[in-house]
């Protein structure tokens, strides 16, 4: 593969910035290139779709308009506002890094690439967005959209996630970049990614960069880039169960190393069979493993399927009641008995959400 010559770059930021000024959608982030607007918007889209995110981001700044905000707000108060989004370390890495921003930074977002990579949760990608967006600096970004369009202007059979790869990529990003207007030039690359270069049934008629793209020459759309191996999905049964006691219901907070660290749940437990249901016996014993409570009278009021990263699971929601006071387990997950009211007050998970709705 020949590498790209200068007034083949040329031509490609020519194309490509003249239609990212017709076709740029309105986002809300892009209202100005505040640095903390553009953070968290960049950290809310690395594993979501803008659709999703937009109705977030703006609930997030109404509610934390400043990163002096976002430094002093409660941790479960954060999470509550990412809470259906997923991966809450994102949420919690944000929170951390405000706090730093504010002690080391006087709350102003640096624009030193050093100080911005060293903010827990800013990886090259991340830093690369804010640099080039809100301080445009010149570099570069690599994310899902773009690399699925620079593989395809560069004809990439190879896997897009070797370190080869990678290289190839992240090199191609830095070589294409304008010396100004680095922000603009990333996020037009994104939007053609998202909006053109799909990764099944791209555009190319509509395609401003068709005319340089060997891909389309060749008509290996569907090749390029390299499909992944699809991981081995397996089956798990879990089980929830909303344990009552003089009126009230039992909740957990999820371990720093745990899936959904720092959101409440309740207690839930993994079940021997992926096939079948466990019995109250199995119950009782796991959930005073996991929580020191004895519970009996178990009733399954639903059960509810959803995928997690390779996983299939099949979560089976119960009622039950604490036959006793229960031991002390140690280590002492933090445990809330709290009442029905209190529940939309504490960040849960999607399903844990799912479930609190059903008993209110
Ligand atoms: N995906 C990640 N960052 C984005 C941005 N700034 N605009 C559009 N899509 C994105």
């Amino acid at each position: 593969m020949p590498w790209p010559d200068g007034p083949w770059r040329r031509d490609l930021r020519r194309r490509l910035s003249a239609w990212y000024r017709r076709n740029a959608r309105d986002l809300p982030w892009r209202k100005n290139g505040d640095p903390y607007r553009v953070w968290v918007s960049e950290i809310m889209l690395q594993q979501t779709q803008v659709a999703t995110v937009r109705g977030y981001f703006e609930r997030f700044m109404a509610a934390l308009p400043t990163i002096d905000a976002l430094a002093a707000a409660e941790e479960d108060s954060v999470l509550r506002l990412w809470e259906g989004l997923g991966y809450y370390r994102r949420a919690r890495q944000l929170h951390r890094a405000a706090k730093i921003v504010v002690a080391e930074h006087g709350g102003r977002f640096p624009s030193d690439p050093q100080h911005v990579r060293q903010l827990p949760g800013i990886g090259r990608y991340t830093a690369g967005a804010i640099l080039s967006i809100a301080f445009d600096l010149p570099h570069p970004i690599l994310e899902a959209n773009t690399i699925r369009l620079l593989s395809r202007l560069l004809a990439y059979r190879g896997s897009t996630h070797s370190t080869a790869g990678q290289q190839l990529l992240w090199h191609a990003a830095q070589t294409l970049l304008p010396a100004r207007g680095a922000g603009t030039f990333n996020q037009a690359q994104m939007e053609l990614g998202s909006q053109v270069c799909r990764p099944r049934d791209p555009d190319c008629p509509h395609c401003p960069l068709v005319r340089l793209c060997p891909t389309f020459r060749d008509s290996l759309q569907s090749k390029i880039p390299a499909p992944r191996p699809k991981p081995q999905i397996e089956a798990v049964r879990e089980a929830a169960v909303v344990i009552r006691r003089r009126g009230k219901i039992l909740l957990i907070r999820r371990g720093a190393h745990e899936r959904w660290a720092g959101l409440w749940d309740f207690p839930r437990v993994v079940c021997d069979s992926p096939d079948a249901s466990p019995t109250p016996a199995e119950l009782t014993a796991k959930i005073r493993a996991a929580t020191g409570v004895a519970a009996d009278n178990f009733q399954l009021r639903t059960t509810l399927r959803h995928g997690v990263t390779r996983f299939r699971i099949t979560l089976e929601c119960y009622e039950a009641r604490a036959a006793g006071p229960g031991m002390r387990k140690k280590p002492a997950p933090e445990m809330r008995w709290i009442t029905l009211s209190e529940l939309p007050e504490y960040p849960l998970n999607t399903t844990g959400r799912k479930l609190a709705r059903l008993l209110a």
